[in-house]
């Protein structure tokens, strides 16, 4: 099994470095795992490139984006920043538009895991998450079959047990 893995938190060892490499232990073949921060990652310009061929972009993103594509699995992350995830995990997401464009191009049938971190220890942001499901990864043909969601979670390594205990627990 391929697996790539997008940290979409800057911070090194927080909750979502800490999950995700919960995740990938239980996980058996080869893995690739980015810190999205320390990518060059640019935004999509919207000039439709990709409906004519590709992304005119030459960036990091090209790269991984191609490595997504030749993936079986996508463990997703990103911290809740304002309710929603970071924009560096966002500014990913709107580059999947080089894919959806172009019809020689699927991320079509990849698995996904999505870990989410958030300090609020309640669910205001469930059916956000949830949402994610639908769009972008239902959208771009993806299946998400693992939501990690660790609420309470503030500092760093704090108020994730329960989170590793359903990683702990998963049969992937
Ligand atoms: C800019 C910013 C905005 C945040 N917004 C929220 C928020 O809206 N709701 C929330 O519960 N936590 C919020 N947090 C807290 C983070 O989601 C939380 O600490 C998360 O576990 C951090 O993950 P990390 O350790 O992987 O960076 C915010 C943190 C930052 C830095």
């Amino acid at each position: 099994m391929k697996t790539i893995a997008l940290i979409g938190s800057p911070r090194k060892n927080g909750n979502c470095d800490i999950l995700v490499n919960k995740v990938i232990e239980k996980i058996d073949g080869e893995n690739e795992v980015f810190f999205l921060n320390e990518l060059d990652l640019r935004y999509c310009d919207a000039c439709q490139s990709c409906q004519k061929g590709d992304c005119v972009k030459d960036d990091d993103v090209r790269n991984i984006i191609a490595k997504i594509e030749d993936a079986d699995l996508l463990i997703f992350s990103s911290p809740i920043y304002f309710g929603q995830m970071s924009a560096q995990a966002k500014t990913i997401i709107d580059r999947f538009y080089m894919i959806s464009q172009n019809q020689e191009r699927s991320l079509a049938g990849t698995k996904v895991i999505q870990v989410f971190t958030q300090a609020n220890p309640s669910e205001a942001f469930d059916s956000y998450i949830k949402s994610m499901e639908t769009m972008p990864f239902a959208f771009m043909g993806m299946e998400v079959i693992e939501t990690i969601s660790a609420k309470g979670a503030a500092g760093k390594g704090e108020g994730i047990e329960e989170a590793l205990k359903k990683i702990e627990e998963l049969e992937i």
